[in-house]
């Protein structure tokens, strides 16, 4: 099922950089693409102004196939009185920094799902995928994108995620392990199923129809062999991206990947409102894991929280979000990096 996929998105290569809201950059998807892969831009958190200014950098470094991501979360409902009790029980964390929570709650972007502003951006500008975390596109976002002739995908975590997306018209799934760095792209998070990448791609390669891009763990050539052989037809890495100079995170970020907390990854609703892996500091620790605000809501008390930590010198909230495979991820140029994966990916010395 390989050639097809890599076939009809012209890759030379079987990878993809993971869309990573933060962290991906139009000069990283730009280098993938240019080497054979396929460069992703996450768009999830962009207003449509901001997403076409990084569409329109991004093709001005290169010409190769390209893959924007969107968010399909359920769109956020404000709970004033939940949302009151959260940022009560935050107040003491931001008097550690002598700062105050807000007063409220903003939903700091909206889903795709009703945005169809972005919608036009997309279809205007008919990238070669379309890929979609957290939840399936409407149908008439399905058919539009479809005529622009994008081709559409959907990260899912269990089986009965994967059915839904073949259903909703799909044309290739990313099969996401618990392994995996960032938000999981559950649906419901009540319906988590902690499925790790290897089971979920033996399942999914035995049930469904659809090609697979395994997602999860993956951080080098022998992995992605692996996946291959497991059922994948391609991978997606993220957090093996994320210390190329390309990348938009910190150096304190960059450093911790390969640090003590590399080998600590754990998975927090906490943070943003929805379940995601990063390095363990006290966003974990700290916030409290029962009466969450709904995604993205909760981010914005987290964020107003790192950003007070931040201008007191601390980074104790900083959100660096990464797979269990941290302490492998190689500071390599991108163009580099590729190189080197294909190489081991393909066994040559
Ligand atoms: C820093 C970071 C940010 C991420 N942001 C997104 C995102 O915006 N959209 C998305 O679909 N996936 C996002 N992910 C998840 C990736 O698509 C992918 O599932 C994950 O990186 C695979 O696991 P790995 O990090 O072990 O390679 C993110 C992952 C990381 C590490």
């Amino acid at each position: 099922m390989s050639e097809p996929l890599l076939a009809r998105l012209n890759l030379a290569v079987p990878i993809i950089q993971a869309p990573m809201v933060g962290v991906s950059t139009p000069a990283l998807a730009a280098a993938v693409s240019n080497a054979g892969g396929l460069g992703s831009l996450g768009l999830g958190a962009s207003t449509v102004q901001q997403a076409r200014a990084l569409i329109e950098e991004t093709r001005r470094h290169t010409a190769g196939p390209l893959n924007f991501n969107l968010f399909c979360h359920r769109p956020a409902v404000a709970q004033p009185v939940l949302e009151a009790q959260w940022l009560a029980q935050l107040a003491p964390l931001f008097g550690e920094f002598e700062a105050s929570p807000p007063a409220e709650l903003r939903e700091i972007y909206r889903s795709f799902i009703g945005d169809d502003a972005m919608l036009a951006l997309l279809v205007e500008q008919r990238p070669a995928v379309v890929s979609f975390h957290f939840g399936l596109p409407p149908e008439h976002a399905v058919t539009a994108l479809k005529q622009a002739g994008c081709l559409l995908i959907c990260t899912v975590t269990s089986l009965e995620e994967a059915e839904w997306a073949a259903a909703a018209g799909m044309d290739a799934l990313i099969a996401q392990g618990y392994e995996a760095g960032g938000h999981r792209g559950t649906f419901d998070p009540a319906t988590e199923t902690q499925l790790a990448t290897l089971p979920l791609l033996r399942l999914l390669s035995q049930r469904v129809a659809l090609p697979l891009i395994a997602a999860g763990g993956i951080m080098d050539g022998a992995g992605i062999r692996a996946c291959l052989a497991l059922g994948a037809s391609a991978v997606q890495l993220g957090t093996a991206f994320i210390r190329c100079p390309e990348s938009a995170a910190s150096a304190a970020y960059r450093q911790a990947l390969v640090g003590p907390r590399g080998h600590h990854t754990q998975i927090t609703a906490a943070i943003s409102g929805r379940p995601a892996r990063g390095l363990a500091n006290r966003n974990f620790s700290s916030l409290g894991q029962a009466g969450i605000p709904d995604y993205p809501r909760a981010y914005d008390a987290q964020k107003a929280l790192a950003a007070a930590a931040a201008a007191k010198g601390s980074d104790a909230f900083a959100v660096q979000w990464a797979g269990q495979g941290a302490p492998l991820a190689r500071e390599l140029p991108a163009a580099e990096l590729m190189q080197v994966l294909e190489r081991e990916w393909r066994g040559e010395p």
